[in-house]
């Protein structure tokens, strides 16, 4: 019988930005979709990519004096490669700059333009510059761009349109009647209320004077397509042409996740260019919520940008995946910080998960050397355990429906606390003690193996290592993948005979010390310090004398000095800025003591967010080098007074 398809979809990211955790996030949450419908027997398609087009490319690569070409061939890699890190299981990769898209970028377009769907005007608006934008008067919020709150430029231009506006009555008809076609609710209502406003028609040309780097329009080569019309045809130009797409199976796609940042140009622009197509809407578009850092909006000037490969080398890919589903309900803003990933690590992976893997194992090797025995004593206690794996089974499936990551992740963890009572409950070590007991025991460890399994497959969309890891360990050789959800639809898959290896600990649990190391590092280096990035965007690295003008830098001396008690690593400072004075905690206890700091004049970064360190207010940083081993203060070869600009 042929599979049912089954296809999912991200964003495709702008390929000048420097991959982060919002990106990522997306991606893992379509990975895990697309991993649990394998499971299920799917046949499923999986898709990321890159937008490589419009002006920011052309200006970055300009800036780096290459061809556009050559400057996206070079950068998307970084999100190939960090899906390969994530062990992100798409089936394909697109990139708008490959033929295969530009192709059908092209066919639609002349296709809408013969049928009178895209027409030619003088224009005369607002665009913003960095988004690429067209707005009218009524758009702008305070004179500047609505979207992002920078200056926009008034333009006089002809371009070419398509006629959006028409669409809406059908639009708004269609949202009401597929509920589920956009969610949540709240951004459904949101896209309903945007809709109540008459639909403008859509600027989808760019002279190419002006932006050079695009897909030439088929019917006039003095114009290139807009970046978003060409970067939406993603979704179907993987199928191939126009004719293709219908018959691949794989349109319309079951669930396309987005960030809400970009739920109108998906909801509204795509929507109504695939009914213009001809094409069936997608079931479902998913627009998540976006993360924060320690309470704050991820941004490159603040460099607080959260970059996952540190995160990967320091936690381990598997974690870093269950704390972005499991934290925040999919579809809420959420907050990322190290304190609650370290707290879910050691709470829910190291005490629930490792714990029930461990007991297992470990009583197995004691009292049957590694080798599962069969189940023969059934118990009072064994029921409620199969009956909770059967309604856990069922209900995570509903979930999936709804896309509720951390409903699903909460339903697993009730399994898993119904597996460590069973085996609180049922006292294998009892049991052990006389030869009734040992026959029940053979039972319960059984049964106890079985639900780690269970739970192995069910975890395996969001921690597919964890799964491999732990049927190693319950012996088990086939792969997850080919045990597949039916395997776990009838308790007792597991053989008897099996020889498990109790193996290290899947997750051992972070110390206090270790944690509160890593919480000072993160604290006084910020989140991610390789992930600060310019405030445009560019991909070079490289800073104007403006951007550096703004980090006011002053000397500052010593007044008082001392160290806190709690940390290894701080020291409050008092110091005199000529104006004022503030109190500054420095990470700098290990090279200096208090006695040797008093009176030296040290360079302060002035105009920093005031932080807060170990409870303490911290009005500012100070300069030192390190190579990681010896810490030097920054200074003066000579004596300058407190206040003085340094540039
Ligand atoms: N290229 C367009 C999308 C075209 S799709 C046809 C684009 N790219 S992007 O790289 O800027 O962002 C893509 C997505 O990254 C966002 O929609 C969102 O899914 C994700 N995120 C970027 N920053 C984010 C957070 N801070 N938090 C969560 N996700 C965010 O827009």
């Amino acid at each position: 019988m042929k599979k049912k398809t089954f296809f999912i979809t991200t964003p495709i990211y702008y390929v000048n930005d420097v991959p982060h955790i919002g990106h990522a996030y997306t991606t893992i949450a379509a990975d895990v979709v697309a991993r649990y419908k394998r499971l299920a027997g799917y046949d499923v398609f999986f898709l990321t990519g890159t937008d490589e087009h419009g002006q920011k490319v052309q200006q970055a690569a300009e800036k780096s004096n290459r061809e556009p070409q050559t400057h996206v061939d070079e950068l998307h890699v970084r999100f190939k490669e960090l899906w390969v890190r994530f062990n992100i299981s798409n089936n394909d990769f697109i990139r708008t700059t490959e033929e295969r898209h530009q192709k059908v970028v092209r066919e639609i377009l002349q296709k809408l333009y013969d049928e009178g769907e895209i027409y030619q005007k003088n224009y005369e608006g607002w665009y913003c510059m960095p988004d690429e934008r067209f707005w009218t008067e009524k758009d702008l919020k305070d004179g500047n761009c609505p979207e992002c709150g920078r200056k926009v430029e008034k333009i006089h231009e002809s371009n070419y349109f398509f006629k959006m506006g028409q669409h809406r009555d059908w639009l708004v008809d269609h949202i009401n009647q597929n509920e589920n076609f956009i969610q949540p609710k709240s951004r459904r209502n949101e896209i309903l209320g945007f809709l109540k406003q008459p639909l403008d028609d859509l600027c989808i040309s760019r002279p190419k004077e002006r932006l050079p780097w695009g897909i030439p329009l088929p019917f006039d080569d003095q114009y290139v397509t807009y970046v978003w019309f060409d970067a939406l045809i993603n979704y179907i130009s993987v199928h191939g042409h126009l004719e293709q797409i219908k018959d691949s199976g794989y349109w319309p796609a079951a669930h396309q996740l987005i960030g809400k940042d970009i739920l109108t140009t998906h909801s509204v622009y795509w929507a109504t260019m695939l009914k213009a197509t001809g094409l069936p809407l997608p079931q479902n578009i998913f627009a998540h919520g976006w993360w924060t850092v320690n309470g704050q909006k991820m941004s490159k000037s603040v460099g607080n940008v959260v970059e996952p490969n540190h995160l990967i080398d320091q936690f381990g890919v598997d974690v870093i995946r269950y704390f972005l589903l499991r934290e925040v309900p999919f579809g809420q803003d959420g907050d990322f910080s190290h304190k609650a990933l370290i707290g879910r690590i050691n709470s829910d992976l190291a005490n629930n998960l490792g714990n029930l893997l461990n007991r297992t194992l470990n009583m197995l090797k004691k009292y049957f050397k590694g080798e599962l025995p069969s189940p023969d004593v059934s118990g009072d206690e064994d029921s409620p355990l199969v009956a909770k794996s059967a309604e856990v089974i069922q209900e995570v499936d509903r979930l999936y429906g709804e896309l509720a990551y951390s409903k699903i992740l909460a339903k697993i963890w009730e399994f898993l606390d119904t597996g460590n009572i069973y085996i609180n409950d049922t006292a294998p070590w009892n049991l052990a003690k006389t030869d009734d007991g040992k026959k029940r025991l053979a039972t319960v460890l059984y049964n106890s193996a079985e639900a780690c399994r269970v739970i192995a497959i069910l975890i395996a969309p969001f921690m597919p290592e964890t799964a491999a890891k732990m049927m190693e360990q319950l012996g088990i050789d086939t792969p997850v993948e080919q045990q597949g959800l039916d395997s776990i639809q009838k308790w007792g898959w597991i053989k008897s005979g099996t020889q498990t290896h109790q193996g290290p600990q899947i997750f051992p649990r972070i110390e206090d010390k270790v944690a509160e190391k890593i919480l000072e590092e993160v604290t006084i280096g910020g989140e991610a310090p390789a992930s600060k990035k310019k405030e445009d965007g560019d991909e070079d690295g490289l800073i104007t004398i403006d951007d550096f003008m703004k980090v006011d830098l002053r000397t500052a001396k010593i007044l008082e000095a001392e160290k806190i008690k709690k940390s290894k690593k701080l020291i409050k400072l008092k110091v005199d800025l000529g104006t004022e004075q503030r109190q500054v905690l420095a990470g700098i206890a290990e090279a200096y003591e208090p006695e040797q700091l008093v009176g030296r004049t040290v360079i302060l970064v002035a105009n920093l967010k005031p932080a807060k360190l170990m409870g303490l207010e911290s009005q500012g940083m100070i300069l030192a080098g390190s190579d990681g081993e010896t810490i030097i203060l920054g200074g003066f070869d000579g004596d300058l007074p407190p206040g003085v600009r340094v540039k």
